[in-house]
């Protein structure tokens, strides 16, 4: 490949508690993948603080961005944009990346794209699967977001469904702290999980009247709470891991139900999954299992690309910027951006 044919793209990320940059090639071909996380931080208060992550971002996104160059041999100079996320997620945070963004591009001379943070979790699945093109259906389940997307072609999206109240990463982390497992609660939960029982408490899948692809959790999560304040009333001895195990069935079968229901109304053939709870062993088992069974091939980013990462973000930016997305100086961070709004 000549030099020519590669579009070389710096990916940046800090929408949340990780800073992270990575560079990569033509959207598929990842260079460096350095992620920053603040994770023991934020574990002290049981969840993100705002104010914070802002302040760590800050103090780590030119060394992450500087391993990053480094680790792919690349120089600011050899870049032929540099992609950011810069919505949806905390406006503090978010702004320390686009600013860090604008001024590389400014100060170098570069094309700067603004990447939906959801669109890069979905674009995490081009960089390990070459294969993968749109059409394809895609679930993206993180803390903040569970929508199920029909991708039609790269950039173009059209919204199945979504949570209508918390996202299941969010229940999965409201869960772990009621049962005292700590935060981020997703990898606590399935690590919980392996010593209960999955069948042991029948906790409900909740459905959306009238809406049958969205998701509801928040009465998924009162169940548990409501099942543990029942034990203590009558001071019954419960087990953690039972709950655990009980509770991440319950999340599991809602998704898999909403995402075959998604293959068989809409005969696609290719289904892949995204976000911080794809990461979830369980959850990619029965995908893998459910996908097989009706022959549908099933992607999924290996585990360190479901959690938030700059390679996705890398990856989503090379699609918009061959689309021909360019960013202006008053590009600006929105906590509440849309799927498909520029
Ligand atoms: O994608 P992500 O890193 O950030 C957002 O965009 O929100 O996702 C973080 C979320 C957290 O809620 C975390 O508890 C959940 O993903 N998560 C998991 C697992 N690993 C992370 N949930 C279930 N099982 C896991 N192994
Ligand atoms: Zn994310």
């Amino acid at each position: 490949m000549s030099d020519r044919d590669k579009t070389v793209i710096l990916g940046l990320e800090s929408s949340c508690d990780e800073t992270a940059a990575s560079v990569v090639v033509n959207g598929r071909t990842v260079l460096s993948n350095v992620i920053s996380t603040q994770i023991p931080l934020h574990t002290l208060y049981g969840g993100v603080v705002p104010e914070i992550a802002s302040r760590k971002h800050i103090e780590r996104v030119n060394q992450v961005i500087t391993e990053a160059l480094k680790e792919a041999d690349t120089t600011l100079e050899d870049l032929d944009a540099i992609a950011v996320t810069y919505g949806p997620g905390l406006v503090g945070p978010l702004l320390v990346g686009v600013s860090a963004a604008k001024a590389i591009a400014f100060a170098k001379n570069k094309p700067l794209v603004g990447v939906h943070h959801i669109e890069g979790h979905i674009s995490a699945n081009y960089i390990e699967h070459k294969d993968l093109k749109p059409p394809f259906l895609c679930l993206v389940v993180s803390g903040g977001h569970t929508h199920l997307v029909r991708v039609l072609d790269y950039g173009k999206y059209e919204i199945l469904g979504r949570t209508v109240d918390d996202a299941a990463g969010e229940a999965f982390d409201k869960v772990a702290r009621a049962i005292g497992l700590g935060y981020p609660g997703g990898p606590k939960i399935e690590q919980k999980a392996l010593e209960g029982d999955p069948d042991a408490i029948d906790f409900p899948k909740a459905k959306v009247a009238d809406h049958p692809y969205d998701f509801s959790f928040s009465g998924l999560k009162s169940a548990v709470l409501n099942y543990i304040n029942g034990c203590k009333m009558k001071d019954i001895a419960y087990s953690e891991a039972d709950i655990a195990a009980s509770f991440q069935k319950a999340v599991v079968g809602a998704l898999v139900d909403h995402a075959m229901m998604a293959v068989e109304q809409f005969g696609e053939n290719k289904f892949a999954i995204a976000g911080g709870v794809a990461s979830n062993g369980a959850f990619r088992r029965a995908m893998e299992e459910a996908c097989e069974k009706r022959g549908v091939e099933f992607y999924c980013p290996s585990k360190i690309l479901c959690t938030d990462n700059g390679a996705m973000i890398g990856a989503a930016g090379y699609y918009d910027y061959m689309k021909g997305r360019r960013d202006g100086w008053d590009l600006n961070a929105v906590p509440n951006l849309a799927l498909g709004e520029r």
